[in-house]
């Protein structure tokens, strides 16, 4: 399913945006290499990804550096805790200065 989430403006290069769409929390990002859509929870500790460091295709919580690939939702630094699932991450596209997400 297809959802308008944003107007392009709202979301400057290298920033993310938080938005809950259909009860899910998404956190939006704009990075060099692209814009990308990922579940607004942290596979370590179910925290907000919000304000975390963005670099190319990776975000690194805040919180306690877990660094995710913004591209598959696969960890690039588990920061030695085990067994964490993948991120959740969803197809976004823009056109017409809209960003769109598609949720299942
Ligand atoms: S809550 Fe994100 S790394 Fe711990």
């Amino acid at each position: 399913m297809r959802i308008e989430a944003a107007p392009s403006s709202d979301l400057p290069l290298g920033q993310s945006l938080s938005l809950k769409i259909k009860d899910l929390d998404i956190l939006l990002v704009r990075t060099e290499a692209g814009l990308f859509a990922i579940e607004d929870t942290c596979p370590h500790a179910s925290q907000s990804l919000a304000q975390g460091r963005i670099e190319s295709t990776t975000l690194a919580c805040k919180h306690h550096g877990v660094q995710i690939d913004l591209r598959d939702g696969s960890l690039t630094r588990d920061m030695g805790f085990l067994y964490l699932e993948p991120a959740k991450v969803f197809s976004v596209n823009e056109s017409d200065g809209m960003i769109f997400v598609d949720l299942p």
